[in-house]
């Protein structure tokens, strides 16, 4: 998918809680400590710290052919940091309401995703990694992977 047009993640003072869920307000770039040394540099991930969840779960993305569009799902339940540990990619978030398009090429960046936000990924670089922090064990009964079951499911949770 082409549109949007990319444009700059909201950045955090203060991490989203776990109530905070299915607003783009509540995604956005969370700033990773970066050790510089002329060695090479080191970035580390602390939960709580530096992602507001216990990570229960990493998963990455590699090899992905160009061209190719990952994602395409919401998730109840699900929190995540995704972060471009090589290359670069677009990451698509949609709330139901508004659709944003980032594109993510720092090792020392990540892009928390709240609960209830559609997301697709695409535009890989040749030999990019995603990784993916997540707060949950994978669970196929926490995907939603059907756009319009999502809208309705983000409906019926603002009107509760
Ligand atoms: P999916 O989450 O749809 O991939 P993406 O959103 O990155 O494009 O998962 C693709 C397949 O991999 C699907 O069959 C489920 C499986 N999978 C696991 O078994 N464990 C995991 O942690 C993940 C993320 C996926």
């Amino acid at each position: 998918m082409l549109l949007p047009p990319v444009t700059d993640p909201p950045r955090f003072d203060v991490l989203p809680g776990a109530d905070a869920r299915g607003s783009l307000e509540h995604c956005g770039v969370v700033e990773l400590p970066r050790v510089q040394d002329r060695r090479g540099n080191l970035t580390f991930v602390e939960a709580g710290r530096h992602v507001p969840f216990d990570i229960r779960r990493v998963y990455y993305l590699y090899d992905v052919p160009g061209g190719a569009e990952r994602g395409g799902h919401g998730h109840f339940k699900l929190r995540q940091l995704i972060v471009a540990m090589s290359g670069s990619f677009d990451v698509v978030l949609d709330d139901g309401r508004r659709r944003a398009r980032y594109h993510l090429n720092r090792s020392y960046t990540g892009l928390y995703v709240c609960p209830m936000i559609w997301r697709e990924l695409d535009n890989f670089s040749s030999g990019s990694v995603c990784l993916v922090l997540a707060s949950e064990p994978y669970d196929e009964a926490d995907y939603l992977r059907d756009y319009e079951t999502f809208r309705h499911a983000g409906r019926q949770a603002d009107t509760r």
